[in-house]
This record gives C-alpha cells, sequence and structure tokens, in this order.
C-alpha cells in the first residue's frame, strides 16, 4: 500500500511556526523524511498570504537550497481559518478532504501539530473531531494514522490540564496523543537516565551521601520577543519550569526504572515530580519588559526564576536542587552542575579545595566533563582540579540546531518518547502550584545580566554559588 500524509499545522502565523517548525518541516524534507506525496496546510487566522508565511520563516531555516525550497513551497498551503466560525470550519473541512483524495494514494495518514496556547486545545480537538479531520484510532488500515501534537505548556494549570485532557480524550486513543515537549528531544537529555543507571561510576554515587548539590540553569539572551500576548499570560514558571527543567530535575533524581525505556521511566519520572517541593526562591523581570507587544502595562509576570527544591526521597535527603532560568540574559545556554561531596584528605598538607564537580552541558555544545583532582607535575605534592570531558558533538558529529525536526520525525514513526505522559503534566502543575503559594518577591533586572542582583544575596542566604 502506498502512503501519503497531510500535517495541518495549527497556529501556522505564529512565532513557534516561523522560528522552529516550518524550518524543522524543510529540514525533514531535505533529509528525505517525508514520502514522496504530501501537503502542509497551514491554518490560522490571519489574512495573510501562503508566499508571504514562507518567507517571514526563510531567515530561520537552515542548510538552505533553493532547489528544496522551491519544491518545500509547492506543498505547503494556507487556510485562513477562525475556528468560533461555523462556515470557516466547513471549509477547512472539505478542502482537506478534497486535498486527501488529490494525493490518491491507498492511505492518508494525518498529523495535526497544535502550535496553539492551550486554551485552545480542547475546542480545536473537539472541532476537528466532529468534522472527523481527526479521528479515534481504528483496525481499519486503510483509514491510514492520525496523531496529534499538542505543544507546551499543557494548561494553565492542574485544573485546566484535567479538564483538556478529558476533551481530548474523547477523540483520540492515548497513543495517538503527543504532549511533545521538545527538551526530550535533545540527545543529551534523552541519555541522562542511560547515563546514571549504566555507569557503576555514577549510580552507587548519585545520592546524598556524595551529593552535594545539584543545579540547573537555562538561560536565553532572547526577550519574549513577538509572543508578549502568550508569554504575559505565563511567565517563566509556566513556560520552561513547569516543563522542561521539572523534566530535567525528575531525569536526574528519579530512581532506577524497571527498563530505560517508555513508561517504566515515565512512572518514575512521575513519582519523583510528586516528591519534589520548592523552598525558596526569587523570581525577576527584565528592564523594558512593559514595552514588548502584547504585555500588560503594570504585569507582574517573572522573566527570571532563581528556585530552590527539595526531594523528599531517601535517596536525596537535605540536597538541594537549585534552578535558575531567564530571558535576556548575559548568556544562552542550558547547563546542570553535579557537585559532588568534598572527601576525607589524606594528604598531609595541601589537601584539595576542589571536590569532584561534574558538568553536563545541554546547549549550546553538549558536552559532559568531569573535573578531578590530579597532582601537579613535579616533586612536591600539589593538587589540581582538572577535567575529563567528553565532547558529544565530537564523537557523534553535529548535532542538529533545531529539535523540532527530531520532534516531528519522532511523531511520523509513531515514537512517543518525546511525549509526557498526563500524569506526570498534572504532577509537574503541582509543583507549579507550591511555588506560587510560597509568594515570591519579584526583582527587576538589567538586560544582559545574570539576572537581579538580589541572586547573590539569595546565594549568601543558602550558603551556595550560582555556577555561572
Ligand atoms: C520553549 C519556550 O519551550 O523553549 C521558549 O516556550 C524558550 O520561551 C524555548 O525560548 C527554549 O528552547 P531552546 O531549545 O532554545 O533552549
Amino acid at each position: 500500500m502506498n502512503e501519503s500524509i497531510i500535517i495541518i499545522l495549527l497556529g501556522a502565523t505564529g512565532d513557534l511556526s516561523k522560528r522552529r517548525l516550518l524550518p524543522a518541516l524543510y529540514s525533514l524534507l531535505k533529509h528525505k523524511h517525508l514520502p514522496s506525496s504530501w501537503l502542509l496546510c497551514g491554518v490560522g487566522r490571519e489574512a495573510i498570504t501562503t508566499p508571504d508565511i514562507l518567507k517571514t520563516a526563510l531567515p530561520f531555516v537552515e542548510e538552505f537550497d533553493e532547489a528544496t525550497w522551491q519544491e518545500f513551497c509547492s506543498h505547503f498551503v494556507y487556510q485562513k481559518t477562525d475556528f468560533a466560525n461555523a462556515d470557516d470550519v466547513e471549509h477547512l473541512a472539505r478542502f482537506l478532504e478534497t486535498e486527501k483524495k488529490k494525493l490518491a494514494t491507498d492511505v492518508v495518514n494525518t498529523l495535526v501539530y497544535m502550535a496553539l496556547p492551550s486554551q485552545f486545545f480542547a475546542p480545536v480537538t473537539q472541532t476537528l473531531g466532529q468534522h472527523t479531520v481527526i479521528y479515534k484510532k481504528q483496525n481499519d488500515q486503510k483509514r491510514g494514522w492520525c496523531r496529534v501534537v499538542y505543544e507546551k505548556p499543557f494548561g494553565q494549570d492542574r485544573a485546566s490540564a484535567g479538564q483538556i485532557n478529558k476533551v481530548i480524550s474523547q477523540y483520540l486513543d492515548e497513543s495517538q496523543i503527543y504532549r511533545v515537549d521538545h527538551y526530550l528531544a535533545k540527545d543529551i537529555i534523552g541519555t541522562l537516565a542511560l547515563v546514571r543507571f549504566t555507569n557503576r561510576v555514577f549510580e552507587p554515587l548519585w545520592n546524598y551521601e556524595n551529593i552535594d548539590w545539584v543545579e540547573i540553569a537555562l538561560r536565553e539572551t532572547v526577550s519574549v520577543e513577538g509572543r508578549g500576548l502568550y508569554y504575559d499570560a505565563y511567565g517563566a514558571l509556566k513556560d520552561v519550569v513547569q516543563n522542561h527543567l521539572m523534566q530535567i530535575l525528575a531525569l536526574l533524581s528519579m530512581e532506577a526504572p524497571r527498563l530505560l525505556s517508555g513508561d517504566a521511566v515515565r512512572d518514575q519520572v512521575a513519582a519523583v515530580l510528586q516528591k519534589i517541593y520548592p523552598v525558596d526562591g526569587i523570581l525577576g523581570q527584565y528592564d523594558g519588559y512593559f514595552a514588548e507587544k502584547g504585555v500588560a502595562q503594570g504585569s507582574k509576570t517573572e522573566t527570571f526564576a532563581a528556585l530552590k527544591f527539595m526531594i523528599d526521597t531517601p535517596r536525596w535527603q537535605q540536597v538541594p536542587f537549585y534552578i535558575t532560568t531567564g530571558k535576556c540574559m548575559n548568556t544562552k545556554d542550558t547547563v546542570i552542575t553535579v557537585q559532588f561531596k568534598h572527601v576525607k584528605c589524606l594528604l598531609s598538607s595541601s589537601c584539595p579545595s576542589q571536590a569532584n564537580k561534574l558538568t553536563i552541558r545541554v546547549l549550546p555544545k553538549p558536552l559532559f566533563s568531569l573535573e578531578l583532582n590530579v597532582k601537579k607535575p613535579g616533586l612536591l605534592i600539589e593538587v589540581m582540579p582538572v577535567t575529563m570531558d567528553f565532547c558529544y558533538e565530537c564523537t557523534f558529529g553535529s548535532v542538529k540546531g533545531n529539535t523540532y525536526e527530531l520532534v516531528l520525525q519522532e511523531v511520523l514513526i509513531g515514537e512517543q518518547s518525546i511525549s509526557v505522559r498526563f500524569d506526570e503534566i498534572e504532577f509537574a502543575w503541582d509543583v507549579i502550584e507550591k511555588i506560587k503559594a510560597l509568594h515570591l518577591p519579584l526583582y527587576s533586572y538589567q538586560k544582559g545580566s545574570r539576572g537581579p542582583k538580589e541572586l547573590e544575596e539569595f546565594a549568601d542566604k543558602h550558603h551556595m554559588r550560582w555556577q555561572s
């Protein structure tokens, strides 16, 4: 049976589509991951032409070549649709039906990508379900598969996430639902559990007896860019802490899964998420935030957060986990630092002043770096910290800049490891609600800085030092 695919991109005029999804789809075509017969239908409320949308995505395309770009453009069509307007929806459904027939293959698969704010997930799923644009999995192979991707954050809080999930589950089977977190598609995040649990040099030491503290930083130099309207309603806690950072924290702190795959890992992630609780933190907002388009004057939305968590499991007694994240900072990186405890000094003098430290850099260049103490060459016993580095790209070649290419590739092959299970989402929302309950102070900070100056007072208060 020959197969084709219709990809329906909802929110096609948005920032995510322009910067990440359209360029990722172009790369999929370039790397020959799309079937020979396919159609990409962009959907949005804006009155904009198909060529104009493509033009906005062009600056973000990697490995550009004219022939592939022209081919990509020939498969793309934009349909202006307001989901609140029954005629618009009717028109879209009819259009898709006609296009399906034109593809003229035995089977037409459907991939719907909801690059929309989460309040639209339930009503749009419902409407598409009622018009059978999306449909529940069936045993009829001729029908083709139907998979729906929901961009994070899934909901605004636990209650709204629950409502969305209830509605979408009426129209789709769990195996068709992809609540994606693109951080899970980053190679180095995907390897965290494997590195922890397949290396004896790590797993037996990975606990309160040997680890002093852990820090995870996800910093960005960019502002909220064109996403003020979305961002102002969410803020850093809901934009990246509830999802990317909670997933990383859980992968670093969970117990060993039965198997290093699928639901076995998700069970452990979900279990530890219930044990994570915040104890302190500060929030920040960069100067000039109000000038961003879509941001409410006097908004109290945080664009920065520094947080201290504890984990209520026997493995992590008294071990603090710190998280920092922010927009408009001095650097763009995502770095995990695991600080080990000091060993008893067996030297008569010159005891090591540094304890071992493991740095796992996710961005920009993936790296594992272990800091060790060695003796300086020479007659005297002088201890010196050195690093043992594993540079990911040196071994495996260059890592894809656009993680969404991998996200889409996994959805195309039906691999759900980049999808977050609903209970994980609920427990991560619980953590955010606990943070909100702390009523953390909000400070301002300068663009291009390390965050609010109060960050240092916070460090002193907790007898710690931020890593960079
Ligand atoms: C997204 C957030 O999920 O992650 C953005 O909505 C953020 O605000 C982005 O910029 C960061 O992703 P990456 O892959 O560039 O670290």
